[in-house]
């Protein structure tokens, strides 16, 4: 049963997790630098590597520690996981970063890392610190990708792997791309944005309403009590056929929908001290639940183009937008969504579906453990040269 220490650092999250046999997840670390970046409503490169810095032994230390916990072995069956531990915006001092913990804690096989794609700041000091222990240590380094870790995501703490080929969907605020996925190691990119990423249409029309950074969380939970008919936003299917997304223009649709189409003699600078107030209430919710049924409504209209296309069995769907509650419950036939990850055949796509668990949506390095599980199995270990890559490439 191989154990994987996993290193994830390729955005704003450091994290770290101890995955056993590709699925069992023995400990799952996430330092979120959420509230560094919120009041730029974005990611600050700069920022997020210095933070990346200061949380990552402290984070690595304490994913091993807890992947010490063995959990009773059961057959496919999901077992009590050791306990989450979050370190929100974790400071640590300077006696935190070095390792305390002995050397027979140091008990798994290989120490995988995603290493692209990302930020290059970010992702060096993940890359960093994961060469370091398998030199270290004499352990085999693993690279993986983290967009085809997000795919992989699926199989946590399940261990049900989707019948194939598969259509997966990564959809998050860095990546919204479509793939054919043949096998856990043959994986085709069908479609991609033209422009921003679903994650970050959302993040920005979250902007443009006045709500919190990031923004996915507060439009899905507005979009509950709203009417997604209330406001006809345009759906960008880019052409018969084509399994390219854009979300833009819709982006641009919420603008004009909250603050007035410009007119052409109007002004060409916007003054931002005399726009009118966002939505509130009502009208707020009708706003989001509109803005997201569209999204939905791409999102579902796509998928069912590829699996028609390419005579998909399941479909995959991983990031930080799988957890939106609106788009699982649109692929589970409008019914309550669930949570909990795992397979719903879906009556709109006749396809079983496949969501991770909620927590492996957005960013963490227990879906890298995960696939890296694969690489290992196989044999397919990287030299200490790996390099960060800022692009996404498998
Ligand atoms: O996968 P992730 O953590 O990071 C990237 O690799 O980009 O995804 C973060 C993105 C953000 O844009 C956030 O607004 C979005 O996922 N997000 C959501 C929800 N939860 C997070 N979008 C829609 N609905 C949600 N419930
Ligand atoms: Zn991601």
């Amino acid at each position: 049963m191989p154990r994987i220490l996993a290193i994830e650092s390729t955005c704003d999250e450091t994290a770290a997790a101890v995955v056993e046999d590709g699925w069992r997840v023995l400990s799952n670390v996430v330092a979120t630098q959420i509230d560094l970046h919120a009041k730029y409503r974005g990611v600050v490169p700069e920022i997020a590597c210095r933070a990346h810095i200061e949380n990552i032994l402290p984070v690595i230390q304490e994913a091993i520690a807890h992947g010490q916990v063995a959990p009773a072995t059961g057959s496919g069956v999901s077992q009590p996981m050791a306990p989450e531990v979050g370190l929100t915006e974790s400071r640590a001092s300077a006696s935190d970063s070095s390792f305390i913990l002995p050397p027979s804690s140091f008990d798994f096989d290989a120490v995988a890392v995603a290493h692209r794609p990302g930020l290059v700041g970010s992702l060096l000091i993940g890359v960093t610190a994961a060469k370091t222990l398998a030199w270290s240590l004499g352990k085999p380094l693993i690279g993986v990708d983290h967009v085809h870790a997000h795919l992989y995501s699926v199989v946590l703490e399940k261990n049900e792997h989707p019948p194939m080929p598969a259509i997966g969907l990564v959809c998050s605020g860095g990546h919204t791309a479509l793939y054919l996925v043949k096998s856990w190691t043959d994986v085709t990119l069908i479609g991609s944005t033209i422009d921003d990423a679903v994650g970050e249409a959302y993040d920005k029309v979250a902007a443009i309403l006045g709500l919190g950074y990031p923004g996915g969380p507060h439009i899905d939970r507005l979009a509950a009590t709203g009417d997604p008919k209330a406001i006809a936003f345009p759906r960008p299917l880019l052409g018969p056929g084509s399994l390219d997304f854009s979300f833009s223009g819709l982006k641009t649709a919420v603008l004009y929908a909250v603050r007035g189409v410009p007119t052409k003699d109007g002004p060409h600078i916007r003054d931002e001290r005399h726009q009118p107030p966002a939505p509130t209430g009502q009208r707020l919710a009708d706003v989001c639940a509109s803005f997201q049924q569209a999204c939905v409504d791409v999102i579902v209209k796509k998928l069912k183009r590829a699996a028609e296309k390419y005579g998909a069995k399941s479909i995959l769907i991983g990031g930080g937008v799988s957890a939106n509650r609106g788009l699982r419950a649109a692929l589970q036939g409008g019914g309550t969504a669930s949570t909990s990850g795992g397979t719903v055949v879906s009556p709109v796509l006749r396809l079983p579906v496949y969501f991770p668990p909620l927590k492996y949506c957005t960013d963490n390095a227990a879906m890298s453990g995960g696939l890296a599980h694969v690489y290992f199995e196989q044999r397919r270990f990287s030299e200490l040269s790996l390099d960060a890559i800022t692009f996404s490439q498998f």
